[in-house]
């Protein structure tokens, strides 16, 4: 595909932060503009019939705003394409829907997205296309639920909500050995702390929403893999079914990432804290933190991962209603969906994000709170749990 303006290819020795600012975010050429113009723009006129102008025809094909955030997503997940859509699920569809055909078998992880399971089971089912689930941190498991129509292997590491943790160079190389497609959701842990190309995985995909747009206030997905052949299929369905990301929101979601490595690194630190005053408090049953040593994927996590992240979830001794009371008492902490946003979230699984999974084997137990900690002052996340803890045995 071709660009409007010229724009310098990424060093690809330069380190991540640089990479973050700079990766297909070349000034634009007429005027020095060092951002790149929102190219809000739905068409592109032609010199002749067929006269295209630095390949530009329509914008559900190409848009230079849009092929900034791919060239730039596509440099820091290390693959050489990437791809950008309305939403993560529509960049889920578009991964499945690209690659899979009716007759062949889909093999996910007991703990993802709600929404990632429901599309699986939901639509693309409808399709001819076989799902099951299995715990894919255990990759004996894996290896004996791989059946002879399995074609793809779909995991979160860490997962959502209960932050297991898979060894995807384990369960890559598995994937390469059986001839199968390995997609990796890196939504939780984002560019900034893993690569799961780098460990020999054929696809990433993004909530773009989360830790890359960062602000709670962009849609967006986002897929990155170093395949030319996948990178097609996929990049088809993207033109021909049309769930493309808006120039506004491609902006918006760059805009986010110039700031990632600071942020993951400032959510990782509070995060930490946070555990810190959770791990031990009487009302707490368990935490789910990949840095904590006793976490069963804690050597994983320290080997593929560069941080621990923001993202912690905890089970409350006093069950169900417990959970809720938690949730309903914080106040930094505010209660609504998503994650990986500047603010500090809660969630509470079992009656919001995973609602639609209740049921199934992904049912989220009704006593687990997941918290998505923000970059506010450390101090105030912690006397925020606390105080919430605290009125819950009041
Ligand atoms: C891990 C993960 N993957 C994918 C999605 C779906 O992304 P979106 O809501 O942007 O469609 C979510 C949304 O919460 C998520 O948490």
């Amino acid at each position: 595909m071709m660009h409007a303006q010229v724009r310098r290819p990424p060093a690809t020795a330069a380190g991540f932060a640089t990479r973050a600012i700079h990766a297909g975010q070349a000034f634009e050429p007429t005027t020095g503009a060092v951002i790149p113009p929102v190219y809000q723009t739905s068409t592109f006129v032609q010199e002749h019939v067929g006269g295209l102008r630095g390949g530009y025809e329509y914008a559900r094909g190409t848009n230079p705003t849009r092929d900034a955030l791919q060239e730039l997503i596509a440099s820091l997940e290390g693959g050489r394409h990437g791809l950008s859509f309305a939403s993560g699920l529509a960049a889920e569809d578009a991964v499945l829907r690209g690659l899979l055909a009716p007759g062949q078998h889909l093999l996910m992880a007991n703990d993802v997205y709600g929404g990632t399971h429901r599309l699986a089971d939901r639509i693309l089912a409808r399709w001819g296309v076989g799902l099951s689930t299995v715990e894919m941190s255990d990759v004996d498991a894996v290896r004996a639920a791989i059946r002879p129509e399995t074609r793809m292997l779909w995991l979160e590491t860490p997962s959502n909500p209960l932050m297991k943790i898979t060894d995807i160079a384990a369960v890559a190389e598995l994937g390469r050995d059986r001839d199968l497609v390995v997609v990796v959701d890196n939504t939780f842990a984002s560019p900034a702390l893993q690569t799961p190309l780098a460990l020999g995985a054929d696809v990433v995909v993004h909530s773009a929403t989360k830790y890359l747009g960062g602000h709670s206030d962009v849609l967006g997905g986002l897929v990155a893999t170093g395949d030319d052949e996948i990178a097609e299929q996929v990049g088809f369905l993207q033109f021909a079914a049309g769930a493309v990301s808006a120039p506004w929101e491609a902006f918006l979601t760059i805009r986010g990432i110039k700031t990632l490595a600071l942020r993951m690194e400032r959510h990782s630190d509070n995060a930490e804290a946070v555990v810190r005053a959770l791990v031990d408090h009487p009302a707490v049953e368990r935490v789910y933190y990949p840095g904590l040593p006793d976490h069963p994927g804690h050597a994983v996590a320290s080997r593929q991962m560069r941080r621990f992240g923001g993202m912690v979830s905890l089970a409350l001794r006093g069950g169900a209603a417990a959970a809720r009371g938690f949730a309903e008492a914080t106040s930094v902490f505010q209660l609504a969906e998503s994650l990986g946003g500047v603010e500090s979230l809660v969630n509470y699984p079992a009656e919001m994000t995973h609602a639609s999974v209740r049921g199934t084997e992904l049912e989220v137990p009704d006593d687990v709170i997941r918290l998505s900690v923000g970059i506010e002052d450390e101090a105030d996340l912690v006397a925020d749990v606390l105080q919430a803890l605290e009125r819950l045995s009041a």
